[in-house]
């Protein structure tokens, strides 16, 4: 029997920033005559800010000097931090503490998957790092989701061989990276949006034990 590892992405998974991420980015698209969407924002969800920008551009046919663009960079950042300034628990997704409180009584490594730079502070002021053996976040990875980089690096750090984790994302881009890396993986959100999860769930309120106790034996048995 294998050690297993679980790997939870941040943004949409354990609270929900993904919602303050695309206001953010809507309010510089607005700024820059730019029509953005909810649908268009699937596309930013797990991507770095820099290639977020990248894509904003992009729709806009918009080019310009790295000033400007490392400018409006900072400026998304500076709109998004005052969004989560107020943030604590509360903004924990339902039954997320169920499932880490579990696990880590099952004495099951943990680790966060994010490309968030802003990750830590959000664990901190949600008062959840204490939960997590590893974490990878925007600081530590040199390519961005669907690239597998941020979960082998995660696996990596729990001594956990990358067949024998399980990811959950609520990103395109993280199910993607997940697969690529060989991990189970778990959609969370959308199965429509989703569908190339091995599992999917509206939402941690639809995971109950039984399938944790059944994901943790199949994860032991693969080699
Ligand atoms: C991901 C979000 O977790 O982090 C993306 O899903 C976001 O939407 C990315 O762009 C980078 O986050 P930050 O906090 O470093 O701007
Ligand atoms: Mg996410």
């Amino acid at each position: 029997m294998k050690k297993t590892g679980f790997i939870f992405d941040l943004d949409g998974v354990i609270v929900d920033t993904a919602k303050y991420h695309y206001l953010a980015w809507k309010n510089l698209a607005d700024e820059l005559g730019i029509d953005f969407t909810e649908e268009d924002n699937e596309k930013f969800k797990g991507v770095s800010r820099k290639r977020c920008l990248e894509l904003l551009l992009e729709m806009g046919n918009i080019s310009v000097s790295q000033v400007q663009f490392d400018a409006w960079l900072e400026e998304k950042n500076e709109d998004y931090l005052k969004y989560i300034s107020n943030m604590d628990e509360s903004e924990i997704l339902p039954d997320v503490t169920k499932v880490l409180g579990y696990l880590k009584e099952k004495g099951i490594p943990m680790a966060l998957g994010s490309a968030s730079k802003n990750a830590v502070s959000i664990l901190e002021k949600v008062e959840l790092m204490s939960y997590f053996d590893a974490i990878v976040d925007g600081t530590q990875v040199t390519k961005a989701k669907p690239d597998p980089e941020v979960f082998l690096i995660a696996a990596k750090k729990m001594g956990v061989e990358p067949v024998n984790c399980v990811v959950f994302e609520d990103a395109l881009a993280g199910i993607e990276a997940a697969n690529t890396a060989g991990m189970e993986s778990i959609g969370i959100g959308d199965v429509k949006i989703l569908s190339d999860a091995d599992h999917g769930f509206n939402n941690f309120t639809e995971i109950d034990l039984g399938f944790l106790n059944d994901l943790i034996l199949l994860l032991k048995s693969k080699n």
